[in-house]
């Protein structure tokens, strides 16, 4: 229940504002306090009576002449949760830029509650780069988002740009203000692990931690208590418990001194290591011909093997297809397997995007478009969360 939880309802213009009389009921109906702001444009669609007459109060429509002042700060002030439903393009254009000109941009411009983004327009719309671009901007913003759907549009094209059902709207908006953390412990591994060779010399991979402590920082900011077992000196911020390691013996150690309730293991672990690690440099001199190497731990398969083990999620940076993946998302016991083909522009090691998929334990591929990492970061927490709420 939205147990008087506090919601802006943003209506913006297009034919789906029908349909966001249909979610302002079922706010309602779930406890919460609900006001809603529309746009001119919005009125062109659906009427303010109609949600007066379900809320129990007038829309506001203007940034200026109504009895408040200043009514942007003070819905921006009020809200809990601003859910723009339908968004329009232009809506995200103007919040991606900053734009403050009308009453729901300059709301969303001054507030500092979360924002949940139910956009609704044309396939050719959607798919345009420059909305593509907004919306990449926004989730790194930390903006959420729910939909859009396939199916019937406005004037009866069909394709992807269907605003989310208003069920689909109000189980995201519970997703947030009843967020699932509650004092959950989340244990992340990042960045690639060093075997060292000699003193000097060590075999390793191109990971920058990056997408690691991309997740950990999210699931920091979801409320989660985040430990995170680390090969990168990236920034972290305060908050987060970073135990340093270098190797992947180091790594085991540190995760099996945490007993998380969640494990992201994001790191890319070296499978091998030198067998005997010189203890002085070699001397070219000297010649070596070849490194006798033996098997690293393996810290995923540990902590699945953990009874009452916690939710386990994988990574599996591959370069070939998906399918090499899906066998290991069902091989490996894990809740949930990130792929994604380092081969590919602008995916993988060192990039600030990717372009994942999420394989669930039954081998289901959910495929994403190439996002910002720290967006990525958002998808698969919106996931996890899922799996938390079923489980938990
Ligand atoms: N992993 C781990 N410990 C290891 C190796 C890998 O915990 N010693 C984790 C990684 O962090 C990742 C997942 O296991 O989440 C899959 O890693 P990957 O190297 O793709 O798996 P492998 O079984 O080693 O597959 P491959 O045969 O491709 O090397």
């Amino acid at each position: 229940m939205l147990d008087r939880r506090r919601v802006v309802l943003a209506v913006t213009g297009g034919i789906a504002a029908y349909k966001t009389a249909f979610l302002a009921r079922r706010l309602v109906e779930s406890g919460a306090q609900v006001r809603v702001a529309m746009s001119k444009s919005a009125a062109e669609f659906i009427g303010p009576q109609t949600f007066a007459a379900i809320i129990g109060e007038p829309p506001y429509q203007d940034l200026f002449g109504a009895d408040d002042v200043s009514p942007h700060t003070m819905l921006a002030r009020w809200a809990e949760l601003i859910i723009v439903a339908p968004a329009t393009a232009a809506t995200i254009a103007r919040a991606a830029n900053g734009l403050s000109e009308d009453l729901i941009s300059a709301t969303l411009l001054a507030t500092e509650a979360p924002v949940l983004i139910a956009p609704a327009m044309h396939t050719e719309m959607w798919e345009n780069k420059a909305t593509k671009r907004n919306i990449d901007i926004l989730r790194s913003d930390g903006y959420r988002f729910v939909g859009p759907n396939e199916g019937e549009l406005a004037g009866g094209d069909v394709g992807v740009g269907r605003v989310a059902e208003p069920e689909e709207i109000l189980s995201a908006a519970r997703a947030i203000l009843e967020p699932s953390a509650r004092g959950l412990s989340v244990l992340v591994t990042a960045g690639g692990t060093r075997e060292p060779v000699d003193p000097v010399r060590y075999l390793g991979n191109r990971s920058s931690g990056k997408m690691g402590h991309a997740i950990a920082e999210e699931g920091a900011r979801r409320g989660y208590e985040v430990t995170l077992v680390t090969t990168s000196d990236l920034p972290v911020s305060g908050g987060i418990k970073v135990l340093s390691v270098e190797t992947a013996d180091e790594m085991k150690a540190a995760v099996d001194g945490v007993e998380p309730h969640i494990a992201v293991l994001a790191a890319a672990v070296a499978d091998f290591k030198p067998a005997d690690r010189a203890s002085e440099k070699l001397a070219r001199s000297e010649g070596l011909e070849s490194i006798e190497l033996v098997k690293t731990p393996d810290i995923l398969a540990s902590l699945v093997a953990r009874d009452d083990g916690p939710i386990t999620v994988g990574f599996a940076a591959e370069t070939g297809g998906v399918d090499r993946a899906v066998e290991k998302a069902r091989q490996k016991g894990v809740d949930l397997l990130v792929y994604n083909n380092v081969l590919e522009e602008g995916s993988g090691f060192g990039t600030d995007t990717n372009r994942v998929s999420f394989i669930a334990s039954d081998g289901d591929v959910e495929e994403m478009p190439l996002m910002s990492k720290s967006a990525v970061a958002i998808e698969l927490w919106d996931r996890i969360d899922a799996l938390v709420d079923s489980r938990m």
